[in-house]
């Protein structure tokens, strides 16, 4: 390959620090003169990868197959994310269609990571340098209705089942005042709501209250959420800015993973089911409609039908507006990988659905009780049906409204019908044709 690429097309995978980081790839490819792809036929792909279970990371090999044309030709191709730091080198033993190797805390250097790839070097890259790539990226300029801002990388729990720690490294904070940049940029470019992120967003070291408080005095911005959260750094004063900040949505994702004691304390969590529930209740009691969601992990080493009843126990007992929920897959290099107990795959199924069964219920129970309410919905895209907008309500339900109003508009609604996933509503003011 002897070309420099002329356009661009990055697919990310994973969670929404992985979307963070594949915008703020595409808008360094931009700076450099690139161009986006309309459609597939792309001179460069770059693949952000995600680690976390086997079968995400598993999805990256398969994809770069696929980018076969039809001529026998193929695009140049950039592993990026976290795959790329967990295997480094070895990816490119593993397919001979890789052209660099980037790993998410030095995608800044990717201009000339390309450069080395267009003469036939295949670059890798997986450092975590001490200048952080935040200081090389270009500024923000234009931004959707809704904003992702990562604050903090990395993770320092390290909970035994997970790479994060080692894909992501240390927990780092960035400056304050960078953050306050970046989202008063944000701003300016059109966005309306920032998600303040961070695989431990409230362990941020300038205190996540005070970050908060000083987004939400930035003009044009309406709504500020943050994820993800661990529960033992829910700390009181972030606590309490959820009864303070109206901008702050009254929506908190804060993982639980077991309602086991037992579990938990093999999975390293540093929080009983006790706790945990303790921590909501003081939430609830500064925000009472706040919307809880979180994270479950069925078929841990060792966990059994007891540990498991214990789990469906704490759903009924949080009521969770919406939740994820994963099969235990063992990774690499981590603690649980060599624990013994393996539970079947059959049985982890049989959980997973009766888990996922009982989420459901809750989420319909949490949706219906929001029937008949008027709300503000922050719309973000485009429905189905004619005339059909989606927006986001307050608790992060979808909302499917008719209404001529458009992406990035906030307009009043009443909710009138609970789905599942989703809700349907009238809009309340007509707007004028
Ligand atoms: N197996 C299954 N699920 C996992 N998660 C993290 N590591 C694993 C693993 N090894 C889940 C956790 C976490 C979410 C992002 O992914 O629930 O909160
Ligand atoms: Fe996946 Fe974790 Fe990497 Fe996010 S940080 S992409 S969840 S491995």
């Amino acid at each position: 390959m002897t070309n420099l690429p002329k356009t661009y097309r990055v697919k990310s995978f994973g969670c929404q620090m992985n979307v963070y980081d594949g915008d703020r790839m595409a808008e360094l490819l931009s700076a450099q003169g690139m161009a986006p792809a309309l459609g597939e036929d792309a001179d460069l792909v770059v693949l952000n990868t995600c680690h976390i279970r086997e079968k995400a990371a598993d999805r990256a090999y398969s994809d770069i197959g696929r980018l076969r044309r039809e001529d026998g030709s193929r695009p140049m191709v950039a592993l990026a994310g976290c795959v790329a730091q967990a295997e480094g080198a070895e990816a490119k033993t593993r397919s001979k269609m890789i052209d660099l190797v980037v790993g998410p805390q030095a995608y800044h250097r990717l201009p000339e990571m390309l450069a080395a790839a267009a003469r036939g070097e295949r670059p890798v890259d997986t450092d975590m340098p001490a200048i952080s790539k935040f200081d090389a990226l270009p500024a923000r300029r234009r931004s959707g209705p809704s904003a992702f801002l990562t604050v903090q990388e990395g993770c320092d729990k390290f909970c035994t089942y997970c790479v994060v720690p080692y894909t992501r490294g240390a927990e780092i904070s960035r400056p304050f005042a960078d953050i306050v940049g970046e989202a008063q940029a944000l701003a300016n470019g059109g966005a309306r709501e920032i998600t303040l992120l961070g695989q431990n967003v409230n362990a941020y070291e300038g205190g996540l209250d005070k970050l908060i408080r000083a987004v939400a005095r930035i003009d044009g911005i309406e709504r500020i959420r943050y994820t993800t959260s661990h529960p033992a750094d829910m700390s009181d004063a972030l606590i309490a800015a959820h009864g303070e900040i109206g901008k702050l949505m009254p929506y908190l994702h804060l993982p639980v993973q077991s309602g086991s004691d037992r579990i938990l304390k093999a999975m390293n969590r540093s929080h009983s089911a006790d706790t945990y529930l303790k921590t909501l209740e003081k939430v609830r009691a500064a925000r009472p409609d706040i919307a809880i969601s979180g994270d479950f992990i069925v078929g841990f080493p060792g966990e059994s039908d007891e540990d498991f009843t214990a789990t469906l126990a704490i759903v009924d007992a949080v009521g969770y507006a919406s939740a994820y929920s994963f099969k235990y897959s063992a990774r690499p290099g981590t603690p649980a990988a060599t624990m013994e107990g393996a539970v079947a795959p059959e049985v982890m199924d049989d959980r997973l659905q009766r888990l996922q069964a009982r989420l459901a219920e809750h989420s319909l129970a949490f949706n219906r009780a929001t029937v008949g309410k008027d709300i503000t919905i922050l719309i973000d895209r485009k429905g189905r049906l004619p005339g059909q907008m989606i927006g986001k309500s307050p608790w992060f339900q979808s909302v499917f409204v008719e209404t001529r109003a458009g992406i990035g508009d906030m307009i009043d609604v009443t909710v009138a019908k609970a789905l599942p996933n989703s809700l349907g509503a009238t809009a309340k003011v007509k707007v004028p044709a």
